[in-house]
């Protein structure tokens, strides 16, 4: 029988796949697969159920642990950005794209379909890993290869008894994981309309955020977090308790400019409530253990690894090189990293590991350990060259 892979959300784009993978391209087996990368819970269910009613064999992946530990962590570790977009969406497609692969591989599948249109990142995202460890299967873009319009696509859906109830009044088109959540779609695509209260969800807005600063303590072990206010907690723990506590304190909220792969610029709406506050502590901690140089170099890494990461470029032999380097000075970003979080705003309070570079002795105002008359000398050759580069001007 041939068997295709939906990469199947629950939305209005990849329920209209299925009657279509039946009727235009003869596939007599639709198998849908949800990745559970930590979008609601709602959505897995909604998903399940649409996918009984159009008699699909269902499969629901919970990937949050490995999502957390295998994609966000490393993430973390990078600082993981591009152009101010903490790579929410991003880093979560390569892992959903696996997922369908262990499924297709377990069931038989003799190709791949999946809901990305042509003209954004995803559709490389999730097709390079399909390519990269399912090279003979075939891969199925029907948004892209169709062209539909929305009214178009809404009366192919009305047709096949496939359910638009949900779909149908969405105004914006929404993509979440854990990691974050993206909000694009209708006046938002204006760079000049103020992006509404009610496209959040995750963050209050800061004018209504507690009057009150709110302390929060992240502890990291090898550029990773562990704990929050000293308890231990694992990954996805943490994240969803940083993600709510950021959230209530309106941290986390990003408006961008943001350049596609295809060149295409692009105004997105973002809520990142954990990211954004566990990135702020690993930087600060990276700049108290690290070398000023390690620094500087390392910011240069941190942003390849963001634009690999941006191009979905998981297996990329360049990644894997960077995260050596990456990995290597994570062995000392173990220490505590104290935050206050007001009204949208997360700030550093405090910092300290047992791998600091910092000598309050050498530092100090009030220290004669370090012997200042030694520098006259050091200043006298200070800008050498800059300073005969005057002088040629002078003359
Ligand atoms: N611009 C972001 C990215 O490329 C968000 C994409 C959201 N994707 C979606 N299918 N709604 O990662």
């Amino acid at each position: 029988m041939k068997t295709v892979v939906l990469v199947y959300s629950g939305g209005l784009d990849t329920s209209v796949c299925i009657p279509m993978m039946r009727e235009d391209y003869g596939f007599e087996r639709v198998v849908t697969v949800t990745i559970d990368v930590g979008q609601p819970e709602e959505d897995i269910k909604v998903a399940a159920e649409k996918a009984k009613a159009l008699g699909t064999e269902h499969y629901t992946v919970d990937a949050k642990d490995e999502f957390a530990r295998e994609y966000i962590f490393p993430a973390v570790k990078a600082n993981g950005d591009y152009q101010g977009y903490p790579l929410s969406t991003a880093i979560a497609r390569p892992l959903i794209s696996l997922k369908a692969v262990d499924v297709a591989k377990k069931v038989g599948g003799d190709a791949f379909c999946h809901g990305c249109t042509g003209k954004g990142n995803d559709q490389f995202r999730i097709e390079f890993v399909m390519m990269a460890l399912a090279p003979d299967l075939a891969i199925i873009a029907p948004m892209r290869e169709k062209n539909l319009t929305r009214i178009e696509e809404i009366e192919y859906a009305k047709a096949h008894n496939v359910p638009i109830a949900q779909s149908i009044d969405k105004i914006w088109s929404v993509d979440e994981n854990m990691w974050g959540r993206s909000i694009e779609g209708g006046r938002l695509e204006e760079p000049d309309y103020f992006p509404p209260e009610e496209i959040y969800e995750w963050t209050v807005s800061p004018r209504e955020a507690p009057d009150k600063v709110e302390e929060l303590a992240v502890g990291f072990e090898n550029g990773v977090p562990v704990s929050l206010n000293g308890q231990i907690m694992p990954p996805v723990e943490l994240i969803m308790k940083v993600k709510e506590i950021a959230g209530r304190n309106g941290v986390g909220r990003i408006d961008v400019m943001e350049d596609r792969m295809l060149g295409l610029k692009v105004r997105e709406n973002y809520e990142c409530p954990a990211a954004v506050t566990l990135i702020t502590a690993h930087k600060a901690l990276e700049a108290l253990v690290c070398t000023k140089d390690e620094l500087f170099f390392k910011s240069m890494v941190d942003r390849k690894w963001g634009e690999l990461a941006y191009a979905g470029l998981w297996f990329d032999p360049l990644k894997e090189d960077l995260e050596a380097f990456i990995n290597k000075i994570q062995e000392r970003v173990t220490g505590v990293v104290h935050l206050r979080l007001y009204k949208g705003s997360v700030t550093v309070a405090g910092r300290s590991s047992k791998f600091a570079l910092y000598s309050e002795d050498l530092a100090s105002f009030d220290s004669k350990t370090f012997v200042q008359s030694e520098m006259t000398g050091a200043v006298k050759v200070h800008g050498l060259q800059a300073r005969m580069y005057r002088g040629l001007k002078r003359k």
